[in-house]
């Protein structure tokens, strides 16, 4: 809220294309920082995006939901739509609804629920795994994509109807690949964008009706045993809680949508930078073989978001911490103001879109020396807070399924590693990319298997990755130097 005698004015203004941003975030961002500073508007025929960086202007982003409401979806789509309905989850609700609706959802997430999950994660692994075989080149991008596509299915429709369950995973991929690249089109629609709205709204009646089939095909008693996320809300909602059918597809999208892509991009920038960082693998590879496979997966790590818990101790988690914070799989997140609303010294106006970013908050030299360098160890000694590391986000709206997020990881890598030594393959074009605000491997990221246990040289690459990461030299280079 304003106060009468606010001197507040506008943030620094830089005039520009609005599609600079959703073409390239980072680079825009990067190219806006040194001009402007910290907090800018980038303009462009009255419309504006707010470009916040930083962890004070993060804190003051999140702790302030009332004014900074979480807008997800571009496109929500007409009144009564299936794309109303199922661009209505979580992230698209704010205040009393948003508390209520996540109350309801918690169960699902919590640590206690974990363990429901993990034999399932640990079958999909092991499933993917059985092709790998040493000298064989695999695409890191692709495999993570379709077996996180095989985890969030089942996670969020259980293992009975594996193939339903699969076959609607793989039309929610679609729905929200269709939303991310459109709504980056909508802020300055061009003569596509039409058809293609209109092609996105019929194909979201079409899952809409598949989610209602799949929810009404279950008996009651399937809901009332399942550890999946919808007998969880079909439960909750027997129990008299106040879930509408509606409100259950719309939270089925979210969590879908916010786990499969996520976590996919995650997996593979993580194995990627082992794979470039001998030395981090090697140590890795160690643990990993030290310790019989059941004790990397019992029990699930706390989540790395909020107040950073006692120092890392396994190198895994250091792997884990390092990688989503040199390469966040959400690169940014977006506000929108809810009237004038006050940032620093800054007034901005109703309406405004603001962006706050975990990438280039994860880039302080402050906070984290040699910031584009991989370097894990650094956290046997550091203690962000949750405004300077926060690759879960943060507040109100602190990503619900980081714990579950976080196993997924500790049970796929071991096991991954275990299987096979990585070298990704020399001279690949390696591009970071963000669409919507998820950060991914622009191309397939070919890697040849080795040995288990076998320890490859970086690999020379060419791409903006140099932009993005500093990696070790090759091996002959050290020798020479
Ligand atoms: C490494 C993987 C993941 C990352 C990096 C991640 C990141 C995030 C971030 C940054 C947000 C906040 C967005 C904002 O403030 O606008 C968020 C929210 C959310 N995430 Fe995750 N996420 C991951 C995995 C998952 C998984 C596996 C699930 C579910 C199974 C999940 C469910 C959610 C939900 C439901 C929200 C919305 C919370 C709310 O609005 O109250 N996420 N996630």
């Amino acid at each position: 809220m304003i106060s009468p005698e606010s001197s507040s004015s506008a943030p620094p203004t830089v005039n520009g294309r609005l599609r600079d941003f959703s073409d390239d975030p980072i680079g825009c961002m990067r190219r806006l920082q040194k001009e402007a500073g910290n907090l800018v508007a980038l303009e462009q025929d009255g419309q504006q995006i707010v470009i916040a960086i930083g962890a004070d202007l993060n804190r003051q982003i999140l702790t302030n939901g009332d004014q900074f409401h979480s807008q997800f979806f571009a496109l929500r789509g007409p009144k009564n739509s299936a794309q109303r309905r199922l661009t209505s989850g979580l992230l698209s609700m704010n205040g009393q609804e948003h508390l209520q609706q996540r109350r309801l959802m918690k169960g699902a997430f919590e640590k206690k629920a974990i363990p429901g999950y993990s034999q399932m994660i640990g079958h999909h692994t092991q499933d993917m795994l059985s092709d790998w075989q040493p000298g064989r080149t695999r695409d890191i991008s692709k495999d993570m994509t379709d077996l996180m596509l095989r985890i969030s299915s089942s996670m969020l429709f259980g293992m009975k109807e594996p193939e339903l369950a699969l076959e609607i995973g793989g039309m929610m991929e679609r729905w929200i690949r269709m939303n991310q690249e459109i709504g980056i089109v909508a802020l300055v629609p061009d003569q596509d964008f039409f058809p293609r709205y209109q092609e996105m709204l019929t194909f979201a009646e079409k899952l809409e009706e598949r989610i209602l089939a799949m929810i009404s095909s279950r008996s009651s008693n399937a809901a009332s045993s399942g550890h999946d996320v919808l007998s969880l809300l079909q439960r909750a909602k027997q129990t008299g809680a106040p879930m509408t059918e509606s409100q259950m597809v719309g939270q089925a999208a979210l969590v879908f949508g916010a786990s499969q892509m996520t976590t996919a991009h995650t997996l593979t920038w993580t194995l990627f930078l082992l794979a470039q960082h001998p030395e981090v693998m090697q140590e890795l590879v160690d643990q990993i073989s030290d310790k019989p496979e059941s004790n990397l997966r019992i029990s699930p790590p706390e989540a790395p978001t909020g107040i950073m818990p006692a120092n890392s101790t396994s190198v895994l988690d250091r792997v884990i911490r390092e990688s989503m914070r040199v390469l966040p799989a959400s690169a940014y997140s977006q506000r929108v103001t809810n009237g004038s609303t006050e940032l620093n010294d800054a007034l901005l106006k109703p309406n405004s879109l603001v962006i706050f970013s975990q990438f280039m908050t994860h880039r302080n030299e402050q906070l984290f020396p040699s910031s584009s360098k991989f370097h894990p160890d650094r956290w046997k000694t550091i203690r962000p807070t949750g405004y300077e590391y926060l690759p879960f986000g943060g507040g109100a709206k602190l990503c619900l399924g980081a714990t579950l997020a976080m196993s997924i990881l500790n049970i796929v890598l071991p096991m991954t590693l275990q299987k096979a030594g990585l070298q990704v393959v020399p001279n690949t074009r390696v591009n970071g990319r963000v669409i919507s605000t998820m950060f991914s491997p622009e191309f397939p990221l070919p890697v040849t298997l080795l040995e288990p246990g076998t320890i490859a040289d970086t690999s020379s690459l060419i791409g903006n990755i140099h932009d993005l990461v500093t990696f070790p030299s090759h091996a002959s280079q050290r020798a020479a130097a």
